[in-house]
């Protein structure tokens, strides 16, 4: 008998189905992900109905492996945690209802933990954490800068006013003709071309950590479309360089003022848009410059995945916190409603 805490962690929010067993919170035995990407690709984004029913298919066989990788059995596990929210709601409740039977079948408590928490503490599986500290997260549907003093500590104090970053790539990747999701595409083309359009930066008020993504994205739709009325040639590369600087330039720029203003010496960046190439570049070499500890996850641990959930779980295990079986699916939830 060891005083291990095991966590089998489930996250089902949006395109991935993944089950994942993490030891002590930092410490992943394993971490199972079932991507849905193809089976989006021809919509040319997720379709809601088919990421649920896709879930459904996919989760009884991914715990299944999640605990034969681990070498383990329900037994063994301390505490069952789950995506609650943000997300897809047919999907959230995919993953929810299978949390549920486990928890209640093997009498175990049940974790209800925040996605964008999850992404956060991703950073956590690879190196501590340190507080306080300023979080960047740029995912497919959030683009915020989060203050931490201390664990299960959210502070809001930035974010779009409109479209996501990951949301602002994706359509621009889909104008100039890439499949879904275009974010990692556009990021290749981008190390290929030169920024010859010079797109808006847009900064918002003086002291403002907001961002805004859809002016910018108007601005690429329109310079494409007076060019092909032009009859113009367009190189997809040089658009992806303009576009790519010109939100590198605005999320650096924020981030790197938002630590100096509150005095913090980590910066953690989170979400899918933090595999972009451009952009962990740019980071590395603002924060050298600033002095401050930049933490970017493996691209591996950036996208969706049951491991980051596990980590955050670990905490809310330590902190008492547990759902009953009337846990339900928050499709719009509050990062502020973790906090401890
Ligand atoms: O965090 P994530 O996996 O899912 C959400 O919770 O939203 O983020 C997915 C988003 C997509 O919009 C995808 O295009 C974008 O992250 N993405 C990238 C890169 N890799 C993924 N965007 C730019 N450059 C990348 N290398
Ligand atoms: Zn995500």
């Amino acid at each position: 008998m060891t005083n291990d805490v095991l966590i089998l962690a489930i996250e089902s929010s949006c395109d991935e189905t993944s089950v994942s067993v993490i030891k002590n919170g930092t410490d992943i035995v394993s971490n199972e992900v079932l991507s849905q990407i193809d089976s989006h690709k021809r919509f040319g984004g997720v379709v809601p109905e088919v990421a649920s029913r896709h879930h459904v298919e996919g989760i009884t066989t991914t715990i299944d492996a999640a605990l034969e990788n681990a070498a383990l059995t329900m037994e063994d596990i301390t505490a069952v945690a789950v995506t609650e929210g943000p997300g897809l709601i047919g999907a959230l409740l995919v993953g929810i209802n299978a949390a549920k039977a486990l928890a209640y079948a093997y009498d175990k408590p049940l974790i209800p933990v925040h996605h964008i928490a999850g992404h956060i503490y991703a950073n956590h599986l690879e190196r501590p954490l340190t507080f306080p500290l300023m979080a960047l997260i740029v995912s497919g549907g959030h683009t915020e800068l989060i203050h931490m003093k201390d664990h299960l500590d959210f502070e809001v104090i930035g974010e779009t006013r409109d479209d996501a970053v990951g949301e602002a790539y994706d359509k621009v990747a889909r104008t100039i003709g890439l499949s879904y999701p275009g974010g990692p595409q556009v990021d290749q083309l981008a190390a290929e071309g030169k920024d010859v359009y010079d797109f808006p930066r847009v900064w918002l008020e003086k002291d403002s950590y907001d961002f805004s993504f859809s002016g910018l994205k108007s601005a690429v739709i329109n310079k494409l479309h007076n060019l092909r009325q032009k009859n113009e040639e367009i190189e997809p590369a040089n658009v992806a360089t303009s576009f790519q600087n010109s939100v590198v330039e605005v999320l650096v720029g924020k981030a790197v003022q938002a630590c100096k203003d509150y005095d913090v010496n980590q910066l953690i960046v989170a979400g899918g848009v933090a595999s972009n190439k451009g952009l962990r570049q740019a980071l590395n070499d603002a924060c050298d410059e600033a002095g401050i500890t930049l933490s970017i996850p493996n691209p591996k641990l950036c996208t969706d995945n049951a491991a980051m959930i596990g980590a955050v779980a670990y905490y809310l295990y330590q902190a008492g916190v547990t759902a009953d079986m009337t846990l339900n699916g928050n499709s719009g939830m509050d990062i502020e409603m973790m906090n401890q």
